[in-house]
């Protein structure tokens, strides 16, 4: 998806511009997230595009797109640092939701989106249709950062029709 046309969205800008400003934001930026992005990058793409489906679904937009943009506020090299308590897919969410809590007020549907993102690979069910959005757009961005521009063509196609469809089934229920 494309990274920079969030800034030309201003109704988009105006929920998330605080956060944004936060140093403990913007250090996001040094951390790699997968191959071909770094972790901010990979949060604002992560919180507009949940935002944009949240629009269009009458959803919370401002706790999809700020949730989304704190969801993986954590610092450290997750391909290097190992837990003895669980998986990085099981410590993680926690992490970033202790993280963001120091930053700003969560509302109890912010909470959950950051902490059921990895929905999947952890059990815990999502409360909320937001929860869903944002956890299944995460798994959609990952897989475009991991494969880059070269093998992307081949996938995009084909993943856009089944993440579409993966949310249109989940907002159904
Ligand atoms: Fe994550
Ligand atoms: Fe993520």
């Amino acid at each position: 998806m494309k990274t920079t046309e969030w800034r030309q969205d201003s109704e988009y800008v105006a929920l998330v511009s605080d956060l944004l400003a936060m140093p403990e934001v913007q250090k996001l930026a040094d951390y790699t997230q997968h191959h071909h992005s770094n972790r901010l990058d990979h949060s604002i793409s992560v919180s507009y595009n949940s935002y944009l489906i949240a629009k269009k679904h009458g959803l919370n937009t401002r706790a999809t797109a700020r949730a989304g943009l704190l969801h993986d506020l954590f610092y450290y090299d997750w391909r290097t640092t190992k837990f003895n308590l669980g998986s990085h897919a099981f410590i993680h969410p926690r992490v970033a939701l202790r993280n963001a809590e120091k930053l700003t007020e969560l509302t109890p549907m912010e909470k959950d989106i950051i902490l059921k993102h990895m929905w999947g690979a952890t059990s815990a069910l999502p409360k909320y249709r937001e929860s869903f959005i944002v956890s299944l757009v995460d798994d959609y961005e990952a897989i475009n950062e991991f494969f880059g521009p070269a093998q992307l063509k081949k996938f995009r196609r084909w993943r856009r029709i089944s993440l579409k469809q993966r949310i249109l089934n989940q907002l159904e229920k």
